[in-house]
């Protein structure tokens, strides 16, 4: 049965409804007037808009309107019509007002407009009220679902790797450490170390720092796949573009080279840059008013243009040409900052670029080995004011050099049994890549935090609500 209230969101789209009775519920967001007649803007988080209900005092007494204030909750009935006012198409004449729960203005902290993004990160459990996190939240909606989207219309499947898991061979981070032990008197083994044959799973294990070796287990049978869920890093970089938890989403690909790679990241993230500006116009029309007013014009131009393709090596020549003082210094075999990747991207190249080809010391493992002995074939995909937004490589599909990788890294060999068996049972060539969600909402919303995307962050020493 449907439900007897319509959404705000419709109502601005039913102009068949023009006339007739209407029930809408929300949260007010402003209440202004005069002795005759009273304007309520309500908002219930389906849109930017919120509805300008009208109440006219000769139908309601003052005691009934006075717990009406910023941040209660209403129940209205009413006639919609078609509004004199300027800033609306439409409004609703109230007939019958019940408040469902007061915000008492003495101690609601959303009273006043225009708090700071950071006060409003102390108060995350009511910041999703506003405008501002309202449009935000509304865009990572929609580019969560144009993530499966686009995957699922091209043929991949939806893989769910663990959470919890017993090898650390990304290297990709410190890990979080998951026990059932009691951290206070830990069994121990005979020569005083913790004894993990004890804890819940009869070893040590932590939270994942990605999915993309299991990953490569589905590729390597089912063919095309990619994960999309929570990875979680105890890094203790407190910049705007780490979280300590944050959502990736990683396809794996049997059969593709780092050339066929490239042209799914780029398709992909062109596909999501283009769904929000498809179906998140109004939220990204005010941020782009309230915040970043070239954010719509750095849309569209990354849909623009292919993005620039070059080397490692090639991107450390221009840096070392480049006229700007970098705080880090650059030269062969560093790993870049988001400084110099900024700069290739904002100031040299002006669009996306993707870095290939970078030193095997500075990057993980499993990547496939080029012929120089030095270089790996990776690719990091670099963004304007993001900086590195997707990481990702060809991995090594042949046994003796990915043992050899292996060896020469010390990487524990017990822990690897398992990702070594697709190299010895039916090796392919395949490749993959890690998108951070969080980096991607960055951009598309302008907002310069990455703790202003994520509904709850998690960064060092923050983990309240
Ligand atoms: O470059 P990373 O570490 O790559 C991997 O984890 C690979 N396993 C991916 C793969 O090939 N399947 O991380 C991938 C992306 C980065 O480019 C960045 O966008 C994001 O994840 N990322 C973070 N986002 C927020 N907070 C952090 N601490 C992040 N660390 C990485
Ligand atoms: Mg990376």
């Amino acid at each position: 049965m449907a439900l007897s209230h319509i959404k705000i969101v419709d109502i601005f789209e039913r102009t068949d409804l023009v006339g007739s009775e209407v029930n809408v519920k929300g949260w007010v967001r402003t209440r202004r007037g005069n002795k005759h007649v009273q304007f309520v803007a309500l908002n219930d988080g389906s849109s930017i808009k919120s509805l300008q209900i009208v109440i006219d005092l000769e139908r309601f007494d003052e005691e009934q309107l006075k717990p009406i204030t910023t941040g209660a909750s209403l129940n209205v009935k009413g006639t919609l019509v078609a509004s004199q006012g300027k800033g609306q198409t439409v409004e609703v004449q109230a007939t019958e007002i019940e408040v469902y729960g007061t915000a008492d203005p003495e101690s609601y902290p959303l009273q006043k407009k225009g708090h700071t993004l950071e006060f409003l990160r102390e108060k995350a459990h009511l910041r999703m009220r506003t405008n501002t996190f309202g449009a935000v939240f509304r865009i990572r909606h929609n580019l969560a679902f144009a993530v499966h989207k686009f995957f699922n219309d091209k043929g991949f499947f939806y893989l769910n790797t663990p959470l919890i898991t017993s090898s650390d061979a990304e290297g990709a981070g410190e890990m979080f450490q998951v026990t059932t032990l009691n951290v206070k008197i830990p069994p121990r083994t005979e020569k005083g170390s913790i004894d993990y044959s004890k804890d819940f799973f009869g070893k040590r294990t932590s939270l994942t720092v990605s999915g993309q070796l299991e990953g490569e287990l589905g590729a390597t049978s089912l063919g095309l796949i990619y994960t999309f869920g929570p990875t979680f890093r105890a890094e203790h970089s407190n910049t705007p573009r780490h979280l300590a938890e944050f959502w990736m989403i990683e396809p794996e690909m049997a059969f593709y080279e780092i050339e066929d790679n490239m042209d799914l990241a780029e398709e992909f993230i062109k596909y999501c840059v283009q769904y929000a500006l498809d179906h998140c116009r109004d939220d990204i029309e005010f941020l782009n008013k309230m915040y970043d007013n070239s954010l719509i014009e750095r849309l569209e131009g990354v849909l623009k243009d292919s993005f620039v393709r070059l080397t490692y090596t090639e991107g450390i020549a221009i840096l070392e040409q480049a006229k700007k003082k970098f705080e880090f210094p650059v030269k062969w075999g560093v790993d870049l900052q988001s400084e110099h990747e900024r700069y290739l991207v904002e100031q040299h190249f002006k669009r996306p670029v993707i870095l290939t080809d970078y030193p095997k010391d500075i990057k993980a493992f499993y990547m496939k080995q080029n012929d120089d002995g030095k270089t790996v074939r990776a690719m990091d995909v670099l963004f304007p004011q993001i900086g590195e937004i997707i990481g990702g490589s060809q991995r090594e599909e042949d046994y003796d050099k990915l043992m050899a990788r292996i060896e020469e890294l010390k990487i524990p060999m017990k822990d690897m049994w398992w990702y070594l068996e697709t190299r010895k049972f039916g090796t392919v060539p395949h490749s993959g890549f890690g998108l951070g969600f969080e980096r991607l909402v960055l951009f598309v919303t302008g907002m310069a935090n990455i703790r202003d995307v994520i509904a709850f962050p998690r960064t060092v020493g923050n983990a309240e609500f």
